[in-house]
């Protein structure tokens, strides 16, 4: 306990330069197509140098991204955790835990491709609050992310082990939405998990899926005071690349998807 209440050091410089983006919704609801779409507006705009972090334990982010991270030789932050913290026993003279951990992921786990980094941190391997590697990850992390100018966080439904490994600060979140008619509630409760989980944000941007009924977009802004930046286009070449493997990056200029990707970003200020 004492580590996870003192150990972490949360948040970024006030030098620091870089942002962080967040998109969380439901399961399905188009978040990595969104991070992988952000991606390509981020390399578009020559705005470098950009870090993306897959949370989610499926990876799928680097799939749509087309790389392969295992067959780059790149291990997973959960795999570095163990052989860092599991498996040496956890004592290793002299150098701070999160300083070892940070030198293994940035020769181990680091892809650095020609537009961006890349790092994953794998599959959920040890439930609970495995205080040491965790703070030390977070600091690691916290040192590391300086580095980049935008750092895009891909990850699943819940934010809890976004808290408690990667970040309690970022700039901004976006939260996907459903076309259900539940989706009032599910803001609310989203913006409450994110409460919840004391992850602090500059902005909860509200942003429809493209399954969301565009209508609702209104009903949206008269009810929640929450800013809603509209919806992503549905695009049968995003589900054909996804289905062929094929990376989103390589979608046309004129994909509707990717169009209305750019328009979000833009009005949340990524101009
Ligand atoms: N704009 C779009 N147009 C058409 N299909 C889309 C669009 N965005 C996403 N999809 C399809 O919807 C499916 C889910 O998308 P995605 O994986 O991005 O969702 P997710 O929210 O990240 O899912 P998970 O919760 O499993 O991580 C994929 O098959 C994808 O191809
Ligand atoms: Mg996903």
């Amino acid at each position: 306990m004492f580590l996870c209440d003192l150990g972490i050091s949360e948040t970024k410089g006030e030098d620091s330069e870089m942002k962080m983006l967040v998109s969380m919704g439901r399961g399905g609801v188009g978040k990595t197509t969104f991070v992988a779409l952000a991606t390509k507006y981020f390399i578009e705009k020559d705005a470098y140098p950009l870090l993306l972090v897959d949370v989610d334990p499926d990876q799928s982010l680097a799939d749509m991204l087309g790389i392969d991270i295992e067959k780059e030789g790149k291990k997973t932050i959960s795999d570095l955790l163990i052989e860092t913290f599991i498996k040496s026993g956890g004592t290793t003279v002299g150098i701070p835990p999160s300083e070892r951990i940070e030198s293994k992921i940035w020769e181990k786990g680091l892809y650095e491709g020609e537009y961006f980094d890349f790092l994953t941190v794998g599959p959920k391997w040890l439930e609970g609050c495995y205080c040491l590697p965790d703070a030390a990850l977070k600091k690691a992390l916290e040192v590391m992310t300086k580095n980049y100018r935008y750092v895009l966080i891909d990850s699943p439904a819940g934010l809890e082990h976004l808290n408690r490994r990667i970040t309690t600060k970022v700039d901004d979140l976006f939260d996907l939405i459903d076309p259900s008619r539940k989706s009032f509630k599910h803001i609310e409760r989203a913006y409450r998990i994110v409460k919840e989980v004391k992850i602090s944000f500059n902005n909860f941007y509200i942003v429809g899926g493209f399954r969301f009924p565009e209508e609702l977009g209104e009903e949206i802004k008269e009810k929640t005071d929450l800013k809603f930046l509209g919806k992503i286009a549905y695009d049968s070449n995003v589900e054909e690349y996804t289905l062929a493997g094929k990376s989103l990056l390589d979608l046309p200029e004129s994909s509707p998807a990717y169009q209305s990707v750019k328009e979000i970003l833009k009005k949340a200020g990524y101009t």
